[in-house]
């Protein structure tokens, strides 16, 4: 695409960003709708990046995506964030308005809900849901299950401590259970959702027993590369439902997409497998 003067212009600021697929993933949206607009990569070291990220009103550009390791630089530098981002601790999606103020959100918690949802067929006040994990991405999809409602929410993490205070900071109805006890953490639940590193290309598997969990129950990974990890393909054996970590990614970038450029995406296959070619 020739861009003209008049071109819509966003991008992801992280550090590094070389392995961002978001450039891709917008860029595949922008030659689809025959967008005059464009979406870089922008590598900002942490040092720069209040002066970067106070400069995109003056540059002109209609807002961007944050990535690690901006994420809480850039809640604290826009000039309104939403609440549930504000629960999340993190801004990953940024506005510029007309009178150039920077309004940030949260996508991810959007992202993954709608992913699940998509994906599968699942209630969310139909029973308890387990996460994996404590670090940033389960922060997200804990907020997004209390507030798509579910009635209980069991959360587990090596380090017991990590997964206590993000219970006392997002209060609802969340319950600690120690790393050891993760099986029997799986019983009656309805949605099992790893955050963990574990089962990435490069990492162990994550080592779960699933004899408790209901073959009804929903099994999620966070983790796309590899698309189909250990735990997907063990739940996959059994019966239960699964969905990849790529329809998050997805998902998560339809809100500013819009936002930006005016033009609601579609997540359909030929995005998947557009986005998969780069991963394999
Ligand atoms: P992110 O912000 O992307 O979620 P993170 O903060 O590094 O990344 O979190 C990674 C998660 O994987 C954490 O829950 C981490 O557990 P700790 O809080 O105990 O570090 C978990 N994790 C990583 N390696 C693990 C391992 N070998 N066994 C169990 N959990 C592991």
């Amino acid at each position: 695409m020739i861009l003209s003067g008049k071109a819509k212009i966003a991008g992801i600021f992280g550090w590094p960003i070389a392995h961002s697929r978001s450039p891709r993933l917008h860029g595949f949206w922008l030659d689809r709708h025959g967008i005059d607009g464009t979406y870089i990569p922008l590598a900002v070291t942490p040092e720069n990046f209040a002066a970067a990220f106070r400069a995109l009103p003056a540059l002109g550009f209609r807002g961007v995506n944050i990535t690690v390791p901006h994420k809480e630089a850039a809640l604290a530098r826009c000039d309104t964030v939403d609440a549930q981002a504000r629960r999340i601790g993190a801004v990953n999606t940024v506005v510029v308005d007309a009178s150039g103020r920077l309004i940030g959100s949260n996508t991810d918690a959007f992202g993954f809900i709608e992913s699940v949802r998509r994906s599968a067929t699942w209630d969310a006040t139909s029973g308890p849901a387990v996460v994996l994990g404590a670090g940033g991405a389960a922060r997200a999809i804990v907020v997004a299950l209390l507030d798509a409602g579910v009635p209980a929410l069991r959360v587990t993490n090596r380090t017991r401590a990590r997964a206590e205070s993000l219970a006392a900071e997002l209060g609802g109805a969340i319950q600690v259970i120690d790393w050891e006890d993760r099986t029997e953490a799986l019983a009656g639940a309805a949605l099992v959702v790893n955050t963990t590193t574990l089962g990435m290309q490069g990492h162990e598997p994550l080592a779960l027993d699933l004899a408790r969990l209901p073959t009804t129950a929903v099994v999620t990974d966070i983790v796309y590369t590899p698309l189909q990890t250990p735990l997907l393909r063990d739940a996959a054996a059994r019966g239960n439902q699964t969905v990849d970590g790529l329809g998050m990614l997805l998902y998560q970038a339809q809100p500013g997409f819009e936002k930006w450029f005016g033009v609601r995406p579609e997540v359909d296959d030929a995005l998947r497998r557009f986005v998969l070619e780069d991963l394999c």
